[in-house]
């Protein structure tokens, strides 16, 4: 299906020779409460797998607001370990000091990035772990912080495995998804939303292909979803974002399958810019269009997805991709990082305790207030 391109470079340019071989971590706590956030830095793939230790809050800020580490559940999970790291320096303090750190650190983490709610999530959780233990010793404190951000990262595992079980239901033996960004293991602490919906397909014997889009600015589809199901052992085949109403006509897509960052009470989905454009291709085509997330991706406290806030990043994300120059200088720029999907354009909705749909408030409310 696809072409290998011939390309020549400078002498002295680096090129990728392939995929590179995966047994890092995305993300992993090392030690005990003095211990350090390893993180894989996403920014060097396809080409590099090297991780870094963060053993500050500014560290972990740094690596959330670059994109080392990124995808809505892997966010949170960091912030919850970017707590233990950051609220260390005030270990011997008095309680009334550790807590004035607690909530500095917990806010420069919160300014991060603004569009992921799961990142606001877990750290209300680490909150309230010290909320809970009011006459505890900042030592018992920090070890209860980091007994928390351990069941944040096992419960989103357990969370993407469910996802990855009821989505599978959805697909049939033969069908290609498209996909757009990275929702995959990359993303979160365990399998992914929406890849983990495809792997459980292909775990389940059904013969399953993936389009990724390449998600431009940043490429997240074309530099992580690709690698990462090629190192998986799914058939990939990478497109343009401009492709994707092409593959669509030529009937080679039966489903759409995304990830999602902020959902509103109504369904209204936040998620990576460009979401919006494929969920109106896939209702021109007739194509079911499917968001796979967690409920700590819900956010039930703003009624429909224009209030979710949406994340503008840097000029240059455009005009210089990737160290080059491919825009006029000072050319004005606006680069959002997320749209919204209507809820209307959303089949279902695929989270851990099921499968929303139709996708309306009701549904919603009463999938998040079930048991499991
Ligand atoms: O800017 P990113 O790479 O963090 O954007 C990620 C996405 O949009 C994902 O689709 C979303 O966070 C879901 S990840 C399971």
């Amino acid at each position: 299906m696809s072409t290998k391109s011939e390309s020549s470079a400078a002498p002295n340019e680096v090129l990728c020779g392939g995929l590179v071989d995966s047994k890092t971590p995305v993300l992993e706590w090392i030690g005990e409460t003095d211990g350090a956030l390893r993180l894989l830095d996403q920014t060097l793939l396809p080409c590099e797998t090297k991780s870094l230790e963060c053993r500050s809050v500014e560290q972990v800020v740094e690596a959330i607001r670059s994109l080392r580490v990124r995808g809505a559940p892997a966010i949170g999970v960091s912030a919850a370990y970017g707590v233990v790291v950051g609220v260390r320096e005030a270990a011997s303090a008095d309680r009334s000091k550790f807590d004035e750190r607690l909530s500095v650190v917990i806010q420069q983490l919160a300014g991060s990035r603004p569009t992921a709610v799961n990142l606001f999530w877990a750290l209300d959780r680490q909150r309230k772990v010290a909320e809970r233990l009011p006459t505890a010793s900042p030592q018992d404190v920090i070890a209860a912080l980091l007994t928390e951000a351990r069941a944040i990262e096992a419960e989103d595992r357990v969370m993407c495995a469910a996802i990855g079980r009821h989505g599978a239901e959805l697909l049939t033996t033969g069908d290609t998804v498209l996909t757009h960004c990275n929702a995959g293991a990359l993303a979160t602490a365990g399998d992914g939303t929406a890849l983990a919906v495809i792997y459980a397909a292909v775990a389940d014997g059904k013969q399953i292909r993936v389009f990724a889009d390449e998600t431009r600015p940043l490429l997240q589809g074309a530099r992580l979803t690709a690698w990462e199901l090629s190192q998986r052992g799914v058939h990939v085949t990478l497109i343009c974002d401009s492709m994707a109403a092409t593959v669509m006509r030529q009937r080679k897509v039966q489903a759409v399958i995304v990830g999602a960052d902020r959902i509103a009470a109504n369904g209204d989905t936040a998620n990576k810019i460009g979401t919006y454009s494929v969920a109106c291709l896939a209702k021109t085509h007739g194509i079911p269009f499917y968001v796979a997330a967690p409920s700590s991706t819900f956010d039930l406290s703003l009624s429909n997805g224009e209030q979710i806030p949406i994340e503008e990043r840097s000029a240059t994300e455009i005009t210089h991709g990737f160290g080059r120059q491919t825009a006029p200088e000072g050319i004005d720029v606006y680069n959002p990082a997320f749209d919204v999907t209507p809820a209307e354009l959303i089949t279902a909705i695929i989270t851990e305790r099921g499968i929303i749909r139709p996708v309306t408030e009701a549904a919603i409310r009463a999938m998040l207030a079930s048991g499991s």
